[in-house]
């Protein structure tokens, strides 16, 4: 998605302002560019390639400069062409970058024709950008704040002038934008990870505030135009690059973390206590009667399981939503809602939206289950548990995922023992099963080999189905979830039990039927839909746990997974429906680590 990069220094920015995009492109752009301040005004370099092509561009044309923005593209209004590739100028005085989208573009492109503006873009951007200019007064920062009353919509910004060389404003609503102080330099970008080799003390601006940077300092005004403070937060995690390291794709780098990512998620103590949610978690869970859990993708599967968790470990009503959906829909309120959203990135527009509707409708109560501690939905929730996946880099999700679920049960069995429905005994069982769950990935990641093997057929098929039941049907929706995102084959979930309701009309020899079978109160029901597939001529491709007896068969391919894991078997299951979906991508050739169209941090609804 979308990224902004900025600086002002008394040093030359171009590779600064490169290494943050560089920084940025995991999370997907089709087109990328970066601008610096001369004498003559703004001189830029834009490219429908990668950030390496720019970074020859920038060479060849000795672009250079001490301030300057940089930008990632993921295209919403306009295609992936260089003049519509941020920064994007007006009358060759001003040039601006922008995340987000702007509602009313159209009437205020109007305006603009009318005051001599030309368009030459089919970019909302421009319009921001000739709007600044149209207003500018010879106080950049003082223009911007008069320009974003006029937008509607959700921004992060950031614009120069040729007037004022020493000088980068930013501005947000709705998209993300932190500040970097440097000493005797400043930054700014949407992630402070883009900053990560430049500074470590950040400022995480607030909805609706303006900054100016220059080289001694930062101006920073509140939504209503009034001076404001923010809190300089010393931010050392980010380090150096990620490694890939003997794999071949981040994804599969990831996949293979999750027993060290789940390791550490788990909270240390040998009991659920509620402080590990924040501090005034045992008064709020004791306030709530139902919880309505918000979130996007596979984050919304991560839900999804957590339902199953909730109401039958901790019998409390558990409604699952889907943020953009959520957002936009007339609901009721409960004021003894907990409602969580649940997030890696901490950054999804309709998640944040969501959490903000539902805070304007009167729910207080709000907890988030997020994998960046400095991010806004971390920053506007009264509790939070943190997800130590370490940072993901392939688009598709997979070690945040399992992470998330060991949150969610751990949220399940705190409200339960709260509650009175978890004894010692069971407390006692459920931690030493979290516990053991890494060794018990390892087992499933053994796994890879028979499943490459699947995967040669699978590259060869253009559908698939995958079927689950009962605490496995996420799984099963997350699995066609995966094999869609990166290998592009269209692949449908359906919870087994209504195979027969539609889906089974779709069942030949050619369509794959994924089916995750663990040894659980529904196994004799999976075995019947198992055998409705078989007597129609269908492939079945069954993850089954060992002691549920299912074994190769005419049509009928098992791969046995260990014995069943009781209720963490989700995070089991999930596992090798992710490396199905990796090794059929690779099969394909696919770029897996950036499937076509996706972003891995969606900051626009
Ligand atoms: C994008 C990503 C998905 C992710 C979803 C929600 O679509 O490609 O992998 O699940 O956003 O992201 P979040 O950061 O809120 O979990």
């Amino acid at each position: 998605m979308c990224g902004i990069v900025g600086a002002v220094a008394q040093r030359n920015i171009v590779s600064v302002l490169l290494e943050g995009l560089r920084r940025l492109e995991y999370r997907g752009y089709d087109s990328c560019g970066v601008a610096v301040l001369g004498e003559e005004g703004p001189r830029r370099a834009r490219s429908v390639a990668r950030v390496t092509d720019l970074d020859e561009q920038v060479r060849e044309s000795h672009l250079d400069g001490i301030t300057g923005i940089a930008h990632t593209r993921w295209a919403t209004h306009g295609a992936p062409v260089t003049d519509n590739a941020h920064p994007i100028f007006s009358k060759d005085e001003l040039a601006l970058v922008h995340n987000g989208i702007i509602e009313n573009y159209e009437s205020l492109r109007e305006m603009l024709r009318d005051k001599g503006y030309t368009f030459v873009s089919q970019t909302d951007t421009e319009v921001i950008a000739h709007l600044v200019h149209s207003l500018y007064n010879g106080d950049l920062f003082a223009t911007v704040r008069e320009a974003i009353g006029q937008l509607h919509g959700a921004y992060a910004i950031a614009v120069l002038h040729k007037n004022q060389p020493h000088t980068v404003v930013g501005a947000r609503q709705g998209s993300p934008l932190v500040v970097g102080i440097g000493n005797g330099e400043n930054f700014l970008a949407s992630d402070a990870l883009a900053l990560a080799g430049s500074t470590e003390r950040f400022i995480f601006l607030e909805e609706g505030d303006v900054c100016e940077l220059s080289l001694d300092g930062v101006k920073i005004s509140d939504r209503d135009g009034y001076d404001a403070q923010r809190e300089v937060r010393q931010v050392a995690a980010y380090g150096g690059a990620v490694e890939l390291g003997p794999y071949r794709h981040f994804m599969q780098k990831e996949i293979f973390e999750q027993p060290r990512a789940i390791t550490d998620t788990i909270p240390q103590a040998d009991s659920f206590d509620p402080s590990i949610f924040g501090d005034d978690a045992q008064t709020v869970f004791g306030e709530i009667d139902n919880l309505l859990i918000l979130a996007c993708g596979t984050s919304s599967y991560a839900a999804l399981t957590a339902k199953y968790w909730l109401e039958s470990i901790a019998k409390i009503p558990t409604q699952v939503e889907i943020a953009s959906e959520y957002r936009y829909r007339e609901s009721v309120p409960n004021p003894k809602s907990l409602v969580v959203v649940v997030s890696q990135s901490g950054e999804t527009a309709d998640t944040l939206a969501a959490l903000k509707h539902a805070q304007s409708l009167g729910h207080k109560h709000t907890l988030a289950v997020c994998n960046v501690g400095t991010s806004a939905m971390v920053r506007q929730t009264e509790l939070s548990f943190l997800t130590h996946a370490g940072r993901e880099i392939g688009v598709a999700s997979t070690k945040a995922f399992t992470t998330q679920l060991v949150a969610l049960f751990v949220l399940a069995a705190t409200l339960a023992k709260l509650r009175g429905h978890l004894s010692a005994g069971q407390e006692a069982d459920y931690v030493k099963q979290l516990r053991h769950l890494p060794a018990a990935l390892n087992s499933v990641l053994a796994l890879e080999p028979q499943i490459i093997a699947w995967s040669e057929e699978f590259s060869r098929k253009e559908h698939a189905l995958f079927l689950g039941r009962g605490l496995h049907y996420p799984i099963a929706l997350e699995g066609a979830l995966k094999l869609k995102e990166i290998s592009y084959i269209q692949a449908e979930a359906y919870p087994a039990g209504e195979l027969k309701h539609g889906p089974l009309a779709l069942v030949t020899e050619a369509m794959p039927v994924v089916t995750v079978a663990p040894n659980d109160a529904l196994l004799e029901k999976l075995k019947s839909n198992i055998q409705e597939v078989r007597a129609r001529g269908g492939q079945l491709y069954v993850f089954a746990d060992a002691d549920t007896k299912i074994v190769n068969d005419e049509g009928l391919h098992v791969i046995r997974m260990p014995e069943h894991y009781g209720l963490l078997s989700p995070i089991l299951h999930v596992v090798p429906l992710q490396l199905l979906a990796y090794h059929t991508a690779c099969a394909r050739g696919t770029d897996v680590d950036k499937p076509r169209n996706l972003a891995k941090s969606v900051t626009v609804e």
